[in-house]
């Protein structure tokens, strides 16, 4: 991460980067792609695996009853009546007048969105009624053809899925991960004997038919997430047992009443449960998660913030809802990722449709209970996105002091490579094996290394700041004490170059798995 954050680089910028390196673009690009899908090329999957590694490591190891599952996609249409997705999973949608007429203008939008780029105010909150009185009011036509706009109604975002031969919509592409581990529990419950709080960890695809898929990885059509559904005694929500230890940090929240100023408000978790009676295993989770951002992603704690949502605005499902939001340098304030206690809305939907009973004897409390799941929900391209907005750094191509080209400033956790061997010439004895030597012992002790020997060692230089690389490791003549006037102290030894600084300093070869680790 660059040192102020302070990179100038538009979101056009950053989608002509991400596609040059191989990152992300657009999927089924050689027929004009497809709106609201992309594909990771080889840097963009390296990094994305591994930052779904990070969070899998620490989010599984908050309690040693975590554990992972993995489930199908496309589920029965049963669970999603259950959960009441088929019923509420819908957007505001705005048409031009002319669809209506069936003239030549298909022109459709998500109503609060539209109204919001123009307002520049949130407008989630909104019905469709009290949309379509603003856009009247804005006097917002549209934008193809300058035609009146219809009145907003609302389209749901599922996508059925025939299966078989002739059996329409039996079954949904899940817009969520979230609802496997719902018609999981029960079966996970009774072999991790039955104990709570029990986690069920999820990383996989989401798929939701967005009425306006945008902003590269912001808004897709078909997504990842990385979800961990915890399920506890609902009459122990007051007590979290490490609660002691994170009762004095202090979280970046935005709550309610601070929308007034719109200002970040750092609040001590032992604060949030006092003054604002949230329970401590809610904000004990907040806690945690903003550690995972602070510590393991070092996204810097003023690009972070918790954001309180309202009645109108929280998920259907939700009684208490923060948004986990970045602040980005391409579209500022972004939701990444959430918090969510659920109750036991899903748990008792799946009870009353599949008649399977959700109820529990719990041994502890020797008391009969649905659990309640707390979810904390994490949209992985949104986050690879703010990984790369947050660490990318444009070339300053006016500044004659700047480097010269792209760097990608990610940190260790999640960058593709940590190092690139470099010999300094190409196919050239001893120096070429001394090369590899070098790259087997990094490989051997399970640093990310990528070998690179094509072109001049400048450019190879430019080529690893721009995929991210820490250190580039340079073989040259003095390794092998080649030249006559090399200097024998520096045999044995190579340069490593920091990408963050471009400073380089010698380093014995006995000593490079320490000195980069
Ligand atoms: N299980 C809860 C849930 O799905 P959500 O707020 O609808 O909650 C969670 O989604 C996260 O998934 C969001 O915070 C966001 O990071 C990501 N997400 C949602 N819709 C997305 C989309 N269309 N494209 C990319 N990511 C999306």
């Amino acid at each position: 991460m660059s040192k102020d954050n302070q990179s100038n680089h538009s979101s056009q910028d950053l989608a002509t980067f991400a596609k040059k390196k191989g990152f992300i673009y657009p999927s089924s690009e050689i027929y004009g792609g497809l709106a609201g899908f992309y594909d990771y090329g080889h840097l963009g999957t390296m990094l994305k695996h591994n930052f779904q590694n990070v969070w899998r490591k620490f989010f599984l190891d908050l309690n040693q009853n975590f554990y992972e599952i993995e489930t199908a996609n496309i589920m029965h249409k049963n669970v999603f009546k259950a959960s009441g997705h088929l019923e509420n999973f819908a957007d505001p949608i705005v048409h031009c007048a002319k669809l209506a007429k069936n003239k030549n203008c298909d022109w459709s939008a998500r109503a609060d969105h539209l109204l919001e780029e123009h307002t520049k105010q949130r407008a989630e909150d909104l019905t469709s009624e009290q949309l379509t009185t603003a856009i009247k009011k804005a006097d917002l036509k549209c934008p193809e053809c300058n035609s009146e706009l219809q009145d907003v109604e609302t389209m749901n975002m599922m996508f059925p899925v025939n299966l078989g031969v002739g059996s329409k919509g039996s079954g949904y592409l899940r817009p969520e991960t979230a609802q496997s581990p719902y018609v999981n529990f029960k079966a996970q419950y009774e072999l991790q004997r039955k104990k709570l709080p029990m986690g069920l960890a999820l990383i996989g695809r989401a798929y939701r038919n967005e009425i306006s898929p945008r902003n590269l990885t912001i808004r897709l059509r078909e997504f990842t997430q990385a979800e961990l559904q915890i399920f506890f005694n609902p009459n122990l929500i007051e007590e979290h047992e490490d609660f002691e230890s994170i009762k004095d940090v202090k979280i970046q929240t935005l709550l309610l009443e601070d929308r007034k100023t719109n200002k970040i408000v750092q609040r001590s978790a032992s604060e949030l449960v006092t003054k604002h009676n949230l329970p401590k295993f809610y904000i004990y989770h907040l806690v945690k998660i903003q550690e995972f951002y602070l510590n393991h992603l070092k996204i810097p704690k003023t690009h972070i913030r918790f954001y309180q949502l309202n009645d109108k605005e929280k998920a259907f499902y939700n009684k208490f809802h923060f948004d986990i939001e970045a602040d980005l340098n391409t579209h500022g304030w972004t939701e990444i990722g959430g918090l969510h206690y659920r109750t036991d809305h899903d748990l008792s939907g799946h009870q009353k449709v599949s008649k399977t009973k959700m109820e529990i004897f719990d041994e502890q409390s020797k008391q009969k209970f649905i659990p309640h799941v707390l979810e904390l929900s994490f949209g992985v391209d949104r986050n690879v996105y703010t990984l790369l907005d947050l660490n990318y750094q444009k070339d300053q191509k006016e500044n004659k002091d700047a480097r010269g080209n792209d760097v990608l400033n990610l940190p260790k956790s999640v960058t593709p490579f940590t190092a690139a061997v470099l010999p300094l010439v190409k196919n050239k004895q001893p120096i070429t094996n001394k090369a590899k030597e070098v790259l087997k012992l990094l490989k051997d002790n399970n640093v990310k290394t990528f070998y690179d020997e094509v072109s001049s060692i400048g450019r190879r230089y430019a080529r690893a700041d721009e995929a991210g690389i820490k250190y580039a490791i340079t073989i040259d003549f003095d390794t092998l004490a080649l030249d006559e006037d090399s200097d024998p102290k520096l045999k044995d030894t190579v340069t490593v170059r920091d990408r963050n600084t471009s400073e380089q300093t010698r380093v014995k070869i006995t000593d490079l798995i320490k000195e980069i680790s």
